[in-house]
């Protein structure tokens, strides 16, 4: 295997001015004069990005960050992926846009990405996640003609008027809700802050109950929707068995399944999809985030024999980018090339062990993960959620630079989403900062 994977600077973090340094404040000066007071992301990182290589990004005052944020879960080969860029680079020279008219990059994208599933699907190309998420629903609530969805506290499925309905968080909601949209919303198995005796199977009973029961759900339920991992809503990893059991109550009410792979797709866990760590075969898969590598992509696949999608069911003019296809193609390729699976599956084993072994501070109530998506939730007082420490953590490890971000019901998890690829002397590197903002809490 290639002994470094991506084009990192070795030698970050490297801090020449506290930031925000001058420059930055000054490019972040002009942002607020002309941008919205909704935009989120800055008011984390007060920085301004001059550029980026592998698991590293240059601010525009010189300092050096390692990514542990990967522009939430979208580079996962790492910044600039030589691999990936020059893919872009040749279809650059031929073409950039045909709406749905084929190309030679599409067909071989999709065959490709149909190859990692395991089963026969279909694709309907989207243009964002919550796109994905919505044309999902739509094929659920066309083929079985019913038209309620099951779907979980906590989830996030996006931010369209359609999808807000969907996502359980309340925080998200708030600003406008699509209400014409029936959604019935169950507890998510969440085992470090669980009401129930047995996390996983009460959960399960209360949505066979509902379903059996004629006065309750009666027979109108035509998907459930889930994530294998919640993402925004804290790293949440549900007990072995949920999507097992959600797959058998599926099956006998006549619902789709559909697994929101939009964050814990293309080998962010280990394995290329989550849902394939418990061996399962879902209806509806909705994919985006990674798979562009930051080329906007996104796609529904669906079982083979559910394709009875009258022509023009699902639009949007930007659908199947070619230049998105083929960075997708080529993270395919270089995540089987690079045997990056494995390398996820082992690394993320030791990013928990040490985590576990070296943090050491009443602030720490859980540390998670799964592969290259962890977790670590934040307390007060016991397990009050403390939403002020992962501030603290973002602003400090910052200092120190370390990019990392934060997730949650309460927000106050600390999630790291490091690059698949991100060489080993720069996870250490990342491990020791976070060892010390988080003792030092
Ligand atoms: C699980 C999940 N679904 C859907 C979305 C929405 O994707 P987008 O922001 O591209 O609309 C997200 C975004 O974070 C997500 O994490």
């Amino acid at each position: 295997m290639m002994e470094n994977l991506d084009n990192s600077i070795l030698n970050a973090p490297l801090i020449k001015v506290s930031p925000p340094g001058p420059k930055s404040l000054q490019i972040l000066k002009q942002q607020e004069e002309y941008e919205t007071s909704a935009i989120n992301y800055p008011k984390y990182f007060k920085i301004a990005v001059d550029r980026a290589q592998g698991s590293t990004i240059v601010d525009v005052d010189g300092n050096v960050y390692i990514d542990m944020v990967t522009g939430i879960s979208v580079i996962n080969l790492g910044h600039n992926n030589p691999y990936v860029k020059s893919a872009v680079e040749e279809q650059l020279n031929k073409v950039w846009h045909t709406l749905e008219v084929p190309t030679e990059i599409r067909t071989n994208f999709s065959k490709k990405l149909l190859s990692t599933l395991d089963f026969k699907a279909k694709l309907l190309f989207t243009t964002t996640g919550a796109d994905a998420v919505e044309a999902g629903v739509k094929i659920a609530r066309w083929i079985t003609g019913k038209k309620t969805i099951i779907s979980f506290e906590g989830s996030y499925h996006g931010i369209t008027a359609g999808t807000l309905g969907f996502t359980g968080a309340n925080k998200y909601r708030e600003f406008q809700e699509f209400f014409d949209n029936r959604v019935v919303k169950f507890p998510y198995p969440y085992p470090y802050r669980c009401p129930f005796k047995d996390c996983l199977n009460d959960v399960l009973s209360l949505i066979e109950y509902a379903l059996s029961n004629p006065g309750y759900l009666g027979n109108d339920v035509a998907g459930i929707l889930v994530e294998p991992i919640q993402g925004e809503g804290g790293y949440v990893i549900p007990p072995k068995g949920f999507l097992k059991g959600l797959r058998e109550i599926a099956d006998k009410y006549g619902i789709l399944l559909i697994v929101d792979e939009v964050q814990t797709g293309m080998g962010r866990t280990g394995k290329m999809w989550a849902y394939q760590w418990e061996g399962i075969k879902p209806d509806i898969v909705c994919i985006s985030k990674a798979v562009g590598e930051g080329i906007p992509l996104s796609m529904v696949a669906f079982r083979h024999d559910l394709d009875k999608l009258p022509t023009g069911f699902h639009l949007g003019t930007y659908r199947g980018n070619p230049l998105g296809l083929a960075a997708g193609l080529a993270s395919l390729e270089f995540i089987e090339k690079y045997d990056i699976l494995s390398r996820v599956q082992r690394l993320g084993n030791k990013i928990l062990k040490e985590l576990s072994t070296r943090i050491s501070n009443q602030h720490v109530g859980d540390i998670r993960g799964l592969g290259f998506m962890i977790g670590i939730e934040l307390v007060s007082d016991g397990k009050s959620p403390w939403s002020e420490g992962t501030k603290k953590v973002i602003d400090e490890s910052l200092k120190r630079g370390l990019l990392v971000y934060k997730a949650g019901r309460w927000d106050n998890v600390i999630r790291l989403m490091p690059p698949l690829t991100i060489p080993e002397s720069l996870l250490d590197e990342s491990l020791k900062i976070l060892q010390e903002t988080l003792n030092d809490l």
